[in-house]
């Protein structure tokens, strides 16, 4: 299994091991590839509106391109955050925000409704969950049905600080989710997702596009008639 996994934060503390531990039940070391925020992209979205027209005009799109192009050759994709202030840490919502133009209200990737997702957050003592949710938002607006969310409190600002029965329980808390990731092969499209589109398809039918560009984006891909980006 091919495993894009992104992480929000430079250093190396629990969620990037939350991370590891649940891609390596999945995948060996030569299917995983890995970002770092900032490391691999450090920069706010401006914005200048440009990608609205044309990705490519996104000053960023050099980085933000490498991303996308190894998002869309996995099967799997992870995002690790730690939890900042009850919400993702602020460069993965710099990643989100410089994706925006793959929103389903503006030009979604058909590639996306074949991924499947796990975002994973570690807090001190709560907020993991809208952490997660703050992820799983855009995932879920790029076309991706099948977000998997796991949090943890571990009291910890950092991996080596944290007790070893919390250790323990994130280790079976992820073999669970790693095995219940292993039973399906293909990612379906959920009602939630399917409902999503059609709302949109709707807004860009009756002209309600950002852009000219975003309808013939539509057109040319036949999401106006009977195509679906979906398989299932
Ligand atoms: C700026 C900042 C904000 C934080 N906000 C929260 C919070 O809202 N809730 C919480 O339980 N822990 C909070 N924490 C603690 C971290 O979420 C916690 O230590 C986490 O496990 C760190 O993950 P890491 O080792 O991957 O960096 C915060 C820490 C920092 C540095």
């Amino acid at each position: 299994m091919n495993i894009t996994m992104i992480h929000g934060q430079n250093h190396k503390g629990s969620s990037y091991h939350m991370g590891r531990m649940m891609a390596q039940k999945l995948a060996g070391e030569e299917e995983i590839t890995e970002f770092f925020l900032l490391r691999d992209l450090n920069h706010f979205c401006t914005g200048c509106y440009r990608c609205i027209e044309d990705e490519t005009a996104c000053p960023f799109y050099a980085e933000k391109k490498l991303i996308l192009e190894a998002m869309e050759q996995s099967d799997l994709l992870i995002f690790t955050t730690p939890t900042y202030c009850m919400a993702p840490s602020a460069s993965m919502k710099a990643l989100l925000d410089l994706l925006f133009d793959c929103w389903m209200v503006h030009r979604p990737k058909a590639w996306m409704f074949q991924k499947r997702a796990v975002v994973l957050s570690t807090a001190a003592g709560g907020g993991s969950g809208a952490a997660i949710k703050g992820v799983r938002q855009s995932l879920r607006y790029w076309g991706v049905s099948d977000i998997k969310g796991y949090g943890a409190n571990l009291q910890a600002m950092n991996w080596e600080m944290v007790k070893e029965q919390n250790k323990q329980k994130v280790e079976r808390d992820l073999t669970r989710l790693a095995k219940r990731i292993k039973r399906k092969n293909f990612p379906k499209t959920g009602i939630k997702t399917r409902a999503l589109f059609f709302v949109m398809r709707g807004m860009h039918a009756a002209g309600w596009d950002s852009s000219p560009v975003e309808k013939r984006y539509w057109q040319e891909r036949g999401w106006l008639g009977k195509d679906r980006p979906w398989r299932w």
